[in-house]
């Protein structure tokens, strides 16, 4: 598996390094079966290159893959993802592609500028294009409803992407445990500023959350929040600014930028005074990226803020050892495509999914079939695989992301990712 992982990965820095010479965003102008049909073609032109063609001989040729390459060669995946902006995504997305390619599918891949009605025209383009099934990453959960119902009436399976949509055609969700990347990171602080022995102490705390559009956010906020509130209610963790509430920390789009100009506010209303940041909590790397900035530029103190993430986004593992971000909560995102594709191919091929599909797997990573958690309306539940967030720091930057082959080191000691 170990070695799969490793020839997939080879295989997708050269896709992926192939379609960013071509891109940012797919423009509305260009269908999502245009940029496909390039991909594809330059996948298969791909073998003339030395070892990255090598790579994907071997990797379409090993084990499951193999067994069902010539079942699926007629059958096409739309995969939608939000926005190449945000760096995560670039990783799903390559990933997917890859993967799907060396089971044998054909696939539709697009990105849609974080615009709502893009992702719409995008996924009826795959539609119109006879996809068989749909991988969708929405931009916003409540946005596809129309979409997601002409891929019902047309008996398209849909899996959610890592963010759930909010509608009830969704077959299955594909995600990690999102509570839990909340939870790791309240746990994080407890542990490292010892909030168990503080003996008195009052230590300050901002919040920045996700995007309310994203079904995510409020779990991560909430897994939090949960795990500091009992430091929040004897006073040990103060939130100066008072902005405590989701609606009022979350950040559209995720925006570095919308995450930087609030901490400039907050730290000019609150701080300038000399009053002591010790902690910020950011839901994900993208807003800890603009927390960070603004923490560098605008806090006068001397004391180092402990400031979280989550994603392992290759400016914050910089940041983290540079000492500016503490942690990043990192979700394998190779991993979840791998789950992605092996449920999709038990949906395609009439296989009974659930429970047997990570008994049938032989899948090296936690992922547990969740039927309770998430809804997609009120009393509709989701059957859901959530994998298992990992904490990493410093101190296991290099047993975590870079032994298992997912990033590599510069020559100046900072992490590359292997797939963009
Ligand atoms: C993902 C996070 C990511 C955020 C912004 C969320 O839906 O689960 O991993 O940081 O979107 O891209």
């Amino acid at each position: 598996m170990k070695k799969t992982l490793a020839l997939i990965m080879a295989v997708c820095l050269c896709v992926f390094m192939m379609a960013a010479c071509s891109s940012s965003d797919t423009p509305a102008s260009e269908s999502p079966s245009e940029a496909s049909t390039d991909n594809a073609a330059e996948a298969t032109e791909a073998p003339a290159d030395d070892a990255a063609a090598e790579a994907s001989t071997e990797a379409s040729s090993d084990d499951a893959a193999a067994d069902s390459n010539s079942d699926n060669s007629e059958k096409t995946i739309g995969i939608s993802m939000p926005t190449q902006s945000l760096e995560r995504w670039n990783r799903d997305g390559a990933y997917l592609d890859e993967q799907f390619q060396a089971a044998g599918y054909k696939t539709i891949l697009s990105y849609s500028d974080n615009k709502n009605e893009q992702q719409v025209a995008d996924i009826e383009n795959m539609l119109a294009q006879g996809v068989d099934l749909l991988v969708v990453a929405a931009i916003d959960g409540n946005a596809l409803n129309t979409v997601m119902n002409d891929a019902g009436d047309a008996g398209i399976p849909i899996i959610a992407y890592d963010r759930l949509i909010m509608n009830d055609n969704v077959d299955y969700y594909v995600s990690f445990d999102n509570y839990t990347v909340g939870t790791l990171q309240g746990q994080y602080i407890i542990d490292t500023l010892d909030l168990d022995n503080a003996n008195g102490t009052t230590y300050n705390m901002e919040i920045t959350g996700g995007d309310p559009a994203d079904n995510n956010a409020p779990f991560f906020y909430q897994g939090a929040i949960d795990t500091l509130q009992p430091y929040l209610d004897n006073g040990t963790l103060k939130v100066v600014s008072g902005q405590v509430d989701f609606d009022v920390v979350g950040t559209p789009q995720w925006s570095t930028d919308e995450a930087l100009d609030r901490a400039q506010n907050v730290l000019a209303s609150y701080y300038a005074d000399g009053t002591q940041l010790d902690v910020w909590l950011c839901s994900n790397d993208s807003t800890a990226l603009g927390v960070t900035q603004a923490v560098t530029s605008d806090y006068a103190g001397d004391n180092s803020v402990l400031i979280t993430g989550q994603d392992g986004d290759v400016a914050n593992l910089r940041n983290i050892k540079d000492g500016s971000q503490s942690m990043t909560v990192y979700k394998a995102v190779a991993n979840e495509a791998v789950v992605t594709l092996d449920l999709a191919k038990a949906i395609l091929d009439g296989k009974n999914v659930g429970d047997a599909l990570i008994k049938d797997s032989n899948w090296d990573f936690e992922c547990i079939y969740d039927t309770e958690s998430y809804e997609t309306s009120a009393g509709h539940a989701c059957p859901s695989f959530l994998l298992t967030p990992d904490v990493v720091t410093t101190d296991n930057m290099e047993e975590k992301l870079v032994t298992p082959g997912y990033y590599t080191v510069d020559a100046d000691g900072y992490l590359e990712a292997t797939n963009g």
